[in-house]
Order: structure tokens, then sequence, then C-alpha cells
């Protein structure tokens, strides 16, 4: 049990480091939570501070999801590991969802980070690598036509346990994208509320939205 509350803890760790707002912090000494969409992630830094801040937020942010991943997987597989190999996928997709809440609940920034969908992909793509390179895609996709991030995070967020279940036909990873899936939509409420008043900035448009 403590081992696997290290794994736990280590994964909300690596989840939680606030790239997104030291980036902003570091190149323009703002609180990124004070401009735009007040996110943490890499389309507000993208918006708020510039294009290789934001590739360079949504690139570590991705990271963390994967190296939490592999580092779990990692440690379960250890002599000294407790954790019976039947309860190996429930811990390792229980230890993935909590980098994904660590990224949008950091202990660090009040719990007020970002809204989990690049360390999400992250996590994916080291659970089952074709699921995130589909559920990714459906993301581009949806960016591609409608310049509008958000919608693309939550179309993707949808259709994920679709393609888990393609993919794995697995209930408890089905059971974990709907869990994850639900948080990501969660943290997208301002975003929908945006969406509906038709009011959701688009990549490239105008910038600046105040929640
Ligand atoms: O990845 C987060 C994205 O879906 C929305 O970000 O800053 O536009 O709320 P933002």
């Amino acid at each position: 049990a403590v081992i696997l509350g290290v794994m736990v803890l280590t994964s909300y760790l690596l989840g939680s480091i606030p790239t997104g707002y030291w980036v902003a912090k570091h190149l323009r000494g703002i609180d990124i939570r004070d401009h735009g969409s007040g996110s943490t992630g890499a389309t507000n830094v993208l918006r708020v501070v510039g294009k290789g801040a934001g590739l360079f937020t949504f690139v570590v942010d991705v990271l963390k999801g994967t190296v939490a991943v592999v580092a779990a997987r990692w440690s379960l597989a250890q002599p000294w590991s407790t954790v019976p190999p039947a309860w190996g996928d429930y811990c390792l997709l229980a230890i993935a969802l909590v980098a994904v809440v660590g990224h949008s609940k950091p202990i660090w920034l009040g719990w007020r980070g970002g809204k989990s969908v690049a360390t999400s992909l992250g996590v994916l793509l080291a659970l089952n690598w074709p699921t995130g390179l589909v559920t990714f895609g459906v993301f581009l996709v949806v960016l591609a036509l409608s310049r509008i991030v958000s919608l693309g995070s939550i179309l993707a967020a949808l259709s994920l346990p679709l393609w888990f279940w393609w993919f794995t036909g697995s209930l408890p990873f089905v059971g974990f994208s709907i869990l994850a899936s639900a948080f990501v939509i969660w943290r997208h409420q301002s975003n929908i509320q945006r969406l509906i008043a038709g009011t959701e900035p688009r990549l490239g448009g105008r910038s600046g939205n105040s929640a």
C-alpha cells in the first residue's frame, strides 16, 4: 500500500507541474490565470504568450502524462510491487487518472491549473498509442474545420471511450476513459457556455476572453 501511495503521489506531482504558469511567468512576468481563458494550458499560453511558448507547454504537458504512465507501469512490474498482477491494470489506470487530474488541480497554484487535454493525450499515448493517435486525430480534424481548440478537445474527449473500446476491448480501459473524458469536459464548462453563446474565440482570430 505504501508503494502504491508513492506511485499515486508521483503521478500527481508529475501531472501538477505548472508548465504554462512557469512559461508565462518567466517570459512575460504575468500570472497566466489572469489572462485569456485563465487556463494554464498550452492553448492559453499560445493565446497570451505566443506560438513557441504554447508549443513548448504542449510538449511538456504531454510528456508529464506519458512519463507518469510509463513510470507507473515500470513500478508495477518490479518485484517489490505488492500489487497482484490481476489488479495491475486497475492501478495503472487509477494512477493515469491522477496525473490527468493533477494538471487541472495543482496544489501549487491553489488548485487552479489547466484543462487536462495535453496531459490526457500523453497518458493515452502511453496506455494505448493507437487510441491516443486516433483521439488526437479527432482533435486535429475538428480544430482544422472550426479553428476552435476547445471544440476539438470536447469532441475528442467524447469520442475517447469508443476508441478505447475499439482498440482494447477492455472494460477497465473504457471505464477509465469515461471518467477521464467526463473530467475533461467538466473542465470545459466556461468554454461550453461560450460555444453556445457563439463567443468562443477561434485560433488566429482576435484574442482574449475573460473566463
Ligand atoms: O486544451 C484546452 C482547450 O481545450 C481550451 O483552452 O484556454 O481555450 O480554454 P482554453
